[in-house]
């Protein structure tokens, strides 16, 4: 189905020194993502994890890629499998890394290789407080992030959970890089507004590609 939005092209907003989002940048594929996501999904679901203090995260995550993202009561860790399943996490498809690495040449990372891709799932509410990006080696790399589906507010920090925020709203496309002197701000979505998007029903969709080791 041909994106009645696709003819809109792609600009920047810089948020801060090192982050900037790239308006609608993955548009054109969010038809093309969202079905690679449901692939890998039925290899290994989303699942709600539990944060090592004990509560249950209201986003669903499953990952692709070399390395995957996931919490549990030992803490937060990078891993070849998932841990629930013990299943390897499924290849992260080609149109991934190449999307992961144009953007993050474009925010001005050249040479980004992502290893990991967290594939996050927000329903109605679903959320993710403010917290930094630290599990991975080299925090050299940026974080790549793309949102597909419902809208939702980002929160983008500072380097204390206590910092202001600046508030910007992400839509279907929208591309968000942030590395360099902004690799460890604080940053979060607030609740996700009920709502139908036209390719992804009930949900809001994030991929965050990250250089994990
Ligand atoms: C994240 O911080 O890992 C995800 C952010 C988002 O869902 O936009
Ligand atoms: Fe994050």
């Amino acid at each position: 189905m041909l994106d009645l939005f696709s003819d809109e092209a792609p600009w920047a907003e810089p948020l801060a020194d090192g982050a900037v989002i790239l308006r609608r940048r993955a548009r054109q594929q969010g038809e093309a993502l969202l079905t690679s996501i449901a692939q890998i999904a039925e290899q290994n679901p989303f699942q709600h994890r539990i944060t090592p203090g004990g509560y249950r995260m209201s986003v669903a995550m499953t990952n692709c890629g070399d390395l995957g993202w996931s919490s549990d009561s030992r803490g937060y860790q990078y891993t070849e499998a998932d841990n629930l399943s013990g299943h390897r996490w499924p290849a992260m498809p080609q149109p991934f890394r190449l999307l992961a690495q144009t953007a993050a040449q474009e925010a001005g990372f050249a040479g980004f290789q992502p290893d990991a891709c967290l594939i996050n799932r927000y329903e109605p509410g679903a959320k993710l407080s403010l917290h930094q990006d630290k599990d991975e080696k080299d925090l050299h790399q940026p974080i790549v992030s793309v949102s597909l589906g419902l809208p939702a507010v980002f929160q983008f920090g500072g380097f204390a959970r206590g910092d202001g925020v600046q508030r910007v709203l992400l839509e279907h496309g929208d591309v968000v890089v942030w590395g360099g002197p902004s690799r460890l701000r604080f940053h979060g979505i607030l609740p996700v507004k009920p709502g139908v998007h036209p390719l992804a029903g009930p949900y809001r969709y994030n991929l965050t590609f990250r250089r994990a080791r």
